[in-house]
């Protein structure tokens, strides 16, 4: 039942009917709980209070799969807006971008041009941008990307999902890189001629895959809300001698919120996932499909509204 409802809400979440509603009805029912504002301006008081609580940020204008090249620039626009505020208001924060809001589905050369603008804004103020990781489809193409700007950028970093078969292979082949990887589980409904269909398993590789970027000797970030995977972190940084400078811990805005600071208060790097702007629905009904408990308040307005 529990896989049913889950592949319900990801089927839903590429809706094109129900993302335009949402769009129209507003952010009301999802800022300050799971988003931080409908624009950058707005959310920015969130992340100087997440910041003064020793909790670092990644912001994220929300909004994916775009396929009109004036959006791909106007979001493009967005984050060299944003990379400039969070240096200007001197945040303690990262950027993270999906490569299909920049125009990874209309064409190479629109996403190179995007990106480009984009990392030479962050280069300039210092602030690390990490290309999300989308479906499986879309995998090869960002790590091709990914590589390629690695070559010129420092600032750039990306993420790597346990559920993929191809994914110890990928860690390897970009550990030359030496590169700032985030690791998390896989957020997409995927076929199991490409990912893991049991959580068991994608769970032990998730473990493989953290001592294997440890191993390697590159800084990782460990993003999950699950306590188990936490503890493991904790155990194996022990045991590998893994001093807390080279990882750090990353959940979502909304999620865990007292686990956060509580990972804080023992010494661990721990950054929070903001997203903001008016493209909600997709980033929602995922959160939804992963943990229906976690938005319940919001689903329920969603459908009272
Ligand atoms: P999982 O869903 O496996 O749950 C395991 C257990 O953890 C649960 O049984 C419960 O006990 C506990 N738990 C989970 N969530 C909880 C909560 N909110 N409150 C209390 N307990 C909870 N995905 C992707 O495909 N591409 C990406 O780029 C990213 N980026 C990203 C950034 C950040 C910062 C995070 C935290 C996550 C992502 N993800 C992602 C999403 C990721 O792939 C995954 O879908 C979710 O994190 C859910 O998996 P978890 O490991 O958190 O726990």
């Amino acid at each position: 039942m529990e896989t049913v409802t889950k592949n319900l809400f990801l089927f839903l979440s590429k809706n094109n009917w129900l993302n335009e509603m949402a769009k129209k009805r507003g952010g009301n029912i999802v800022t300050g709980k799971i988003i931080a504002g409908t624009d950058f301006p707005s959310s920015v008081q969130i992340i100087k209070e997440l910041n003064t609580r020793g909790l670092a940020t990644t912001v994220d204008h929300l909004g994916e799969f775009v396929n009109s090249e004036k959006t791909a620039v106007e979001r493009t626009e967005e984050a060299i807006a944003t990379i400039e505020t969070i240096s200007r208001e001197r945040l303690d924060s990262h950027m993270s971008v999906k490569m299909t809001s920049l125009g990874l589905d209309i064409g190479r050369d629109l996403v190179i041009s995007n990106m480009t603008s984009i990392l030479d804004t962050a280069e300039k103020h210092g602030v690390m941008v990490t290309i999300d990781m989308e479906d499986e489809p879309r995998c090869e193409k960002t790590l091709e990307l990914f590589k390629q700007f690695k070559q010129s950028y420092n600032c750039i970093s990306t993420v790597l999902q346990a559920y993929l078969y191809r994914t110890e292979q990928d860690l390897k082949e970009l550990s030359s890189l030496k590169p700032f990887l985030r690791l998390v589980k896989g957020a997409y409904k995927e076929p199991q001629t490409v990912a893991y269909p049991d959580k068991k398993d994608v769970d032990e590789n998730y473990k493989k895959l953290i001592e294997q970027s440890f191993r390697l000797g590159l800084y990782t970030a460990i993003a999950t809300h699950d306590d188990h995977m936490i503890e493991y972190t904790k155990g194996l940084a022990a045991r590998l001698q893994i001093p807390n400078n080279q990882f750090e811990f990353q959940m979502l805005y909304g999620m865990r919120n007292k686990t956060q600071l509580e990972l804080v208060e023992q010494g661990y790097k721990m950054r929070v996932y903001v997203p903001y702007g008016r493209d909600w629905y997709g980033y929602f009904m995922r959160r939804l499909a992963e943990r229906p408990a976690n938005i319940s308040f919001a689903f329920k307005g969603f459908v009272k509204n």
